[in-house]
């Protein structure tokens, strides 16, 4: 039987936008589902995504694809090569999967809410794979993982971390929950679709899927290219929702773009910061993470919202500052308060990789050097108790991570405080403050876990107690895994470097 071709149907399957007559425009479209903008209604007709696709070359696609990352898997099983692939490698696989893989499963509900309340049948057409999309990353993620949890419980956390109170797991749903979960369609395409997944998710899935192939992890590399192009896919319709809103609503674009943009980047340098700058072997490493930033997400991303008329966000001295310093302040944090996260930080910090990094960064000597000779000393000394916390640091109210990089007016850490209906609330930096400041009904319920230890919801209010409220028992908390031997290389050196 004769077929159309597909470009002679497909523009009338995908534009199906009628008149409503049973029921009204605002009951089928309800603005806490579907969102408010200065775009009328009719307007949103223009949406037009770019790359064409239709159910059944999605589901053919997609069954490839799954095929192939599934075969790779099977194949190299038996050779587990992970546990081969050395500590600072695990660091970065145990910290992806917690991270992602159930965040993964929220944006399958985020696409789907797309599915139904975008104001645009196409929009709603290309969410639907979008949502299917999620699943499949979701479940993917999860069960790459769960071979090696017989072998190294820390990989139960990859289903674990966000059914717990850890302080990273709090900080990636709070991000989520703002970004997508607790939004509506059009709000939710410029922050998942466009800032986080245009912007950021690019960086971390394919860095890592480079990164992979580097080290020889062969089952992780084709793992992430097959979820990399199902997500460059579906982030298109960021984009197109872009097109339409910088058209018509600009001051809302920006808004949108301005707030997530940095949200992400706190996240990621936490994520892709640490994996990039120090877990990652130092001999296979290519670019540092800022240079990463430089070229995936500064470029490219500049590029795209000046194209339709939106500007650098207001902070672009301070995520400029920032470059230079966001990775190297958090690692330090997270390898000292190590007990309270789900991997073995490795401290990357060995003769070869501190001149690594003074090549890439070179305030690090002077700004961070300093406080791994301290740890060094200690180290070399016996005193392997001063280099772990007592306490916990303070946290920012809007990302949930450790108030730790400087100002850049003053060059030291400095919280920012606002009161807010008589409570006071502590920030990392002026554009965590702003974004508080903007909804502050939206964030002020959420508690730090500083703030939990306070209101004396972690019993007993100890290190230990926040410990074990966080879901970390004594096999699943961080440890160092060269036990500070590497910290020995520097014992014949009369000065650090
Ligand atoms: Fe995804
Ligand atoms: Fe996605």
């Amino acid at each position: 039987m004769a077929q159309l071709k597909r470009e002679d149907w497909y523009r009338i399957a995908q534009k199906v936008n009628w008149t409503f007559s049973y029921v009204s425009r605002d009951e089928l479209f309800p603005k806490e589902m579907t969102g408010e903008s200065k775009v009328p209604f009719e307007a949103w007709e223009e949406w037009d995504e770019p790359y064409k696709m239709t159910y059944r070359e999605y589901v053919e696609t997609q069954r490839d694809k799954d095929g192939g990352a599934y075969a790779v898997k099977a194949a190299l099983s038996k050779a587990r090569l992970t546990q081969k692939l050395g500590h600072g490698w695990n660091s970065i696989l145990k910290a992806h999967y917690g991270a992602i893989a159930f965040g993964e499963y929220g944006a399958s509900i985020a696409e789907a809410r797309m599915a139904r309340f975008a104001p645009d049948s196409a929009w709603r057409n290309t969410a639907l794979f979008g949502s299917l999309d999620e699943v499949r990353h979701g479940q993917i993620q999860l069960y790459f993982p769960h071979e090696f949890v017989k072998d190294d419980i820390q990989y139960d956390w990859a289903h674990k971390a966000y059914h717990t109170e850890e302080w990273g797991s709090i900080a990636a749903r709070a991000l989520f929950d703002d970004m997508f979960l607790g939004t509506n369609a059009i709000d939710l395409s410029l922050q998942l679709t466009y800032a986080f997944e245009t912007g950021f998710t690019n960086l971390q899935f394919l860095g890592m899927a480079a990164d992979a192939m580097k080290v020889g992890d062969y089952n992780f590399s084709s793992l992430i290219s097959s979820i990399q192009t199902d997500e460059s896919r579906h982030a298109q319709i960021g984009d197109a929702v872009m097109q339409v809103l910088g058209k018509y609503d600009k001051e809302k674009a920006q808004y949108l773009v301005d707030k997530m943009f940095w949200r992400s980047w706190r996240i990621f340098g936490l994520l892709t910061g640490l994996s990039m700058d120090y877990y990652m072997p130092v001999e296979q490493r290519e670019m540092s993470f800022k240079e990463f930033m430089q070229e995936w997400i500064v470029d490219q991303f500049i590029n795209n919202i000046e194209a339709v008329g939106l500007k650098k966000p207001w902070y672009w001295d301070q995520f400029t500052y920032e470059l230079d310093r966001l990775s190297h302040a958090l690692h330090l944090g997270v390898y000292f308060w190590r007990p309270t996260v789900w991997w073995n930080p490795v401290a990357g910090v060995g003769v070869k990789e501190r001149q690594w990094l003074a090549t890439k960064y070179p305030n690090w000597e002077e700004e961070y050097g300093r406080y791994w000779d301290v740890i060094i000393d200690n180290y070399q000394n016996g005193r392997t108790e001063k280099t772990l916390p007592q306490t916990l640091p303070m946290v920012c109210a809007c990302d949930q991570l450790p108030i730790c990089e400087p100002n850049p007016k003053s060059g030291k850490v400095e919280p920012l405080v606002t009161v807010y209906k008589g409570k006071k609330y502590h920030f990392c930096s002026e554009p965590c403050q702003w974004i508080f400041e903007s909804e502050p009904e939206r964030f002020a319920g959420q508690k730090t876990i500083v703030q939990r230890f306070l209101d004396g919801m972690i019993q007993p209010p100890t290190l230990e107690g926040a410990i074990a409220y966080m879901g970390l028992s004594d096999y699943e908390m961080g440890k160092d895994p060269d036990n500070g031997a590497w910290a020995m290389e520097y014992k014949n050196q009369t000065k650090a470097i």
